[in-house]
């Protein structure tokens, strides 16, 4: 350590975290800390250099100075000093993976200097400067440094599914917010679904009128909020998933469906037998005019098709599908679906996009141009990147999984030690977090995507080797309040929500318990709960949280409690404690459960974990006694 302050004292510069622990999320490429301080006050404003009007930089250095007031309570933008900005030209017409995000950022005492190659470089590096802004006993500041920073992966997104429950305008203009933040640069919009069709067509309209529950985004409301998207540097990539996951579509046109109807919106959820025809003329003009429509609505290179989890029996009990597979020698229903891929694909070439879809599209047959997107493991990524298709990474970033932060975060598309030769490493564009919504309304989404989707945003932003966990649970504990600040409700959400359900008791014992434990997982509640699309989701389960800070702080007491010196000590009486405290809930919890219906769910949580805690305290005296008895250990 004396070594690492003599080379810093010798070359003049810092490296973090020596001297700054810094809390910037997602860690820049390249950090030098400098000496000095950059003092933030009335006078800071942003100088844009150059005369060429840039509307969507000036939106953004505006949005800037808006928050950087409100992070500072200065009223900013009005003086003459503070950063130069300077921007080598807007970047591209259409944002695509190609766009240069890059920046660099020098802070002095005297003054900040911002430069990037494009806009959305500079929306990036503005993110950063307000991550920077500090205090100190003389008020705001900007630490001095040089950051030269780029993402590690041009892909870096987040699904929303709109279709099993519709999400409205403002409820995705937020997570667009959180989104830039962390630096995130596509939305995956899912918007048609066995339960839900939520875009409007003006050449189609019965997709709307009767597959949505009059639950659809206008088209105006589309263009608004690509814009709103463009704005902080985010594409927009739709998907319209086929051949499966599609009865909302048939709901208002039977006919390209390969089954005879009459349909209706399906209501509960899984996988289910309305399958697209891919064998009829028709089916190809109506998705071709489709297509056309949305093409325009939607202006990103790419489209996605979904691809996943074709029920099949549809294909095979049809006769005529039958007859068509032996004329065409398509030997089986993934033989069917890559015909229909290679139609798809051949459209939407027609109309400039290029083709995204699930793992399951992987076939031999598919067009070289397609993305394939890993949702059911590691392996199809890398098997499509040896075979020479363009891959991105949702497998093991589900987030309706309900994992902690640190398990997204030690997840990674090409980790340490990959097997792909570099050219097969390059075509691994990214990834992206899942927010799938079975379980998820416009209450608890934010609770479920933030801010767990940070430490993802880190992985996909930052250099391979920043993986440390403790540290990024650090960092990510300031950045939930900044993106509370930004108006995502992901802190507040379970106090407000058990209030709700505490129905006007003190819910305070309610609240602590769902301060501790977390959500059971997808599956676990699709048993345990028959839930249909209609079901209110106003349930504990839904109040509570994924990985709560408790947790973290939790496993951080226990491995302190273990350690072998007097740090020892201090811990193992907090933890001791809290196991008390964990036991008196049950108690207060069956009293509260007694009058209000919508706390008894909550009771089992609340057993077991006076039962853990029991066996916690138990514990903590067994170390203090050397080895435990094997009955004891048992
Ligand atoms: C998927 O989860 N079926 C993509």
């Amino acid at each position: 350590m004396i070594a690492l302050l003599l080379a810093a004292v010798a070359t003049g510069s810092l490296q973090a975290p020596l001297g700054v622990a810094h809390t910037l999320m997602p860690v820049p490429a390249s950090l030098v800390w400098q000496v000095g301080r950059l003092r933030l006050d009335s006078s800071f404003s942003v100088r844009v250099a150059g005369s060429r009007r840039d509307d969507r930089l000036a939106r953004g250095v505006e949005r800037f100075l808006r928050r950087a007031g409100s992070a500072t309570g200065l009223l900013l933008g009005r003086g003459a000093g503070g950063l130069a900005l300077s921007v080598a030209g807007p970047g591209q017409r259409v944002q695509s993976p190609e766009e240069d995000e890059s920046y660099t950022l020098e802070v002095t005492p005297g003054g900040a200097s911002l430069q990037a190659p494009t806009t959305v470089g500079a929306l990036r590096g503005l993110e950063t400067v307000l991550q920077l802004i500090d205090s100190d006993s003389a008020g705001w500041y900007l630490p001095s440094v040089r950051i030269a920073d780029r993402p590690r992966f041009p892909w870096r997104g987040l699904l929303i599914d709109v279709g099993r429950h519709f999400e409205p305008p403002e409820v995705i203009r937020r997570q667009l917010d959180g989104m830039a933040a962390v630096k995130l640069n596509v939305l995956h919009w899912h918007l048609s679904e066995d339960q839900g069709f939520r875009v409007e067509s003006r050449r189609y309209p019965r997709l709307q009128r009767f597959g949505s529950d009059g639950l659809y985004y206008t088209q105006a409301e589309i263009r608004e909020i690509v814009a709103y998207a463009r704005d902080r540097g985010i594409r927009v990539v739709p998907e319209f998933d086929m051949p499966g996951h599609s009865t909302a579509w048939f709901v208002g046109y039977p006919a390209y469906s390969s089954g005879p109807g009459p349909y209706t919106i399906e209501r509960h959820f899984g996988v289910f037998v309305p399958t697209f025809d891919p064998t009829r003329a028709e089916t190809y003009q109506f998705l071709e005019g489709f297509i056309a429509e949305m093409a325009a609505l939607f202006p990103d290179p790419y489209w996605h098709i979904g691809g996943d989890e074709v029920e099949g029996s549809q294909w095979r009990t049809n006769p005529r599908i039958r007859a068509f597979m032996r004329v065409h020698r398509l030997d089986n229903n993934g033989a069917l679906q890559a015909y229909f891929n290679r139609r798809l694909s051949a459209i939407l070439t027609r109309h400039g996009k290029r083709m995204v879809g699930w793992d399951e599209i992987l076939h031999p047959d598919l067009p070289p141009t397609t993305v394939v997107q890993s949702w059911r493991g590691q392996n199809s990524l890398v098997e499509g990147a040896k075979r020479g298709y363009r891959g991105i990474l949702s497998a093991g970033w589900y987030l309706d999984a309900m994992r902690t932060a640190e398990f997204h975060y030690l997840v990674d598309p090409l980790a340490e030690g990959n097997e792909l030769e570099p050219d097969a490493a390059s075509r691994i564009l990214g990834g992206e977090a899942c927010m799938w919504a079975e379980h998820v309304t416009p209450e608890s989404i934010d609770s479920r995507i933030w801010p767990r989707l940070a430490a993802i945003a880190e992985r996909l932003w930052s250099p391979r080797d920043v993986r440390d966990v403790p540290d990024m649970y650090r960092r990510l504990a300031v950045m939930r309040g900044r993106l509370e600040a930004l108006g995502l409700g992901h802190e507040g959400h379970t106090g407000r929500m058990a209030r709700r359900l505490a129905d006007g008791h003190d819910a305070s014992v309610l609240i602590g318990l769902l301060e501790l434990v977390e959500p059971v997982r997808f599956s676990e509640r699709s048993s345990l709960q028959r839930l249909v699309q209609q079901t209110p989701l106003v349930f504990a389960v839904d109040a509570a949280r994924p990985d709560p800070p408790m947790q973290w702080n939790a496993r951080k007491a226990a491995r302190a409690a273990l350690l072998p010196d007097d740090r020892a000590t201090a811990a193992r009486h907090g933890l001791d404690s809290s196991f008390v405290s964990w036991a008196a809930l049950a108690p207060a919890l069956d009293s509260l459960g007694a009058e209000v219906p919508l706390v008894r769910d909550a009771i089992p949580a609340a057993r077991a974990l006076a039962r853990v805690a029991a066996i916690g305290r138990e514990a903590l005296g067994q170390l203090g006694r050397g080895p435990a008895p094997p009955e004891w250990i048992k």
